[in-house]
């Protein structure tokens, strides 16, 4: 088989594509041929990390097919459709230390190889009627927006969502919270890019290039109440307008660092917004399973932007680095 390594130096240019043999499972083991990945600003951060491990296969999000499995394996069977779990051992419940060790693309190798083994307990079913190329958007991306906005944000009908760009998460956030009957405010740099999340149903647009304030746009937009939920992703230089763009009492989901790490933060501004802050790491399997059964009943499909082959990921990583798309860039192995 094929696969996708950093060998022996990180940076986008030291991706390779090699041969490795193919993996054979051992008791409540499983091989998943992955026939699709899809990048996350994660993997782009691992690759381009001088401190990771190598040789390393990046990737966390994937789909595909189980080729193969191991004695005593009970929950799939050969020829189902799957996607990996994020977290390997994280099945259900509060995150714990165990369920947040180990992940794919990170702690384990990941998924930018055309066979992976897993244990039988480390992949979920994918929506009815998905691709695989559409499945695999789902493992980070969008159970990190689900997990926000829905697990943790308990999102409902009428209540007013800000979502930060139009990456992954974002989109994956628009698309719940339309779902939910929500109110979207989308910020993006490009007015091209607010025209396509109009589209997917943005009732309000703004610039956050031209406009930098955009939490004062945010409380004209609501009468001056502010936003129920900010699924906040880019840290420093966005949080503050979270804060100051959120409703007292509002909900602040703490997912991403995409302007930097947040210095200077002057703690009264979260006291004084009552706003209840929620760090988020993914979601489990038990979240996942939730999730699918909302895009299954909601008829949700993932905005695919860009695909590229096995052969071209390195490009796939630039233009993931170079910001210019718009929901999720997929590789096809
Ligand atoms: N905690 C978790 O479990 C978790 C899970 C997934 C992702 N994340 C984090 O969440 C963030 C988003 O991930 P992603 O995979 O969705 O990224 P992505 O697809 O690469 O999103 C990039 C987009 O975000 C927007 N953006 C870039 N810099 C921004 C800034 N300073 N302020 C506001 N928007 C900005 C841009 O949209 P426009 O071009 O429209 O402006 C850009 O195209 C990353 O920091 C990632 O590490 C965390």
């Amino acid at each position: 088989m094929r696969a996708v390594v950093l060998e022996s130096a990180y940076g986008i240019d030291n991706l390779k594509v090699i041969e490795k043999p193919d993996p054979t499972p051992g008791p409540g083991q499983i091989v998943v041929d992955i026939t699709a990945a899809t990048l996350n600003y994660r993997d782009l951060a691992t690759v381009m990390a001088p401190s990771g491990r190598t040789p390393f296969v990046p990737c966390s999000d994937g789909a595909g097919v189980v080729s193969a499995i191991g004695d005593g394996v009970t929950r799939v069977k050969v020829g189902d459709h799957v996607a990996p779990l994020f977290f390997q051992n994280w099945f259900a419940g509060d995150p714990t230390p165990q369920g947040l060790g180990a992940a794919l693309g990170g702690t384990l190798d990941g998924v930018l190889q055309q066979k992976v083994l897993l244990s039988e307990q480390g992949v979920t079913r994918v929506p009815a009627g998905y691709s695989d190329e559409e499945a695999a958007t789902l493992p980070c991306a969008a159970l990190t927006a689900w997990r926000g906005l829905v697990i943790e944000g308990k999102v409902k009908s009428g209540d007013v969502v800000v979502v930060q760009g139009t990456g992954g998460v974002s989109i994956f956030a628009l698309q719940f919270a339309k779902a939910a009957g929500a109110i979207v405010i989308a910020t993006s740099s490009s007015d091209e890019k607010l025209e396509r999340a109009k589209a997917l149903g943005a009732d309000h647009l703004i610039n956050y290039r031209s406009t930098p304030d955009w939490a004062k746009e945010v409380r004209r937009n609501t009468d001056g109440r502010g936003a129920d939920h900010v699924i906040e992703v880019g840290g420093a230089g966005t949080f503050e307008q979270s804060l100051r763009a959120i409703r007292l009492g509002g909900k602040i989901a703490v997912i991403g660092i995409l302007g930097g790490f947040v210095k200077d933060l002057n703690v009264a501004t979260i006291f004084a917004s009552n706003a209840y802050i929620h760090g988020v790491t993914v979601g489990s399997r038990e979240h996942f399973e939730s999730m699918t059964r909302a895009i299954e009943a909601n008829g949700i499909k993932p905005v695919i932007d860009k695909r590229f082959s096995l052969d071209q990921s390195r490009d796939a990583f630039e233009s993931m680095k170079a910001g210019a798309h718009f929901g999720k860039i997929v590789l096809r192995l």
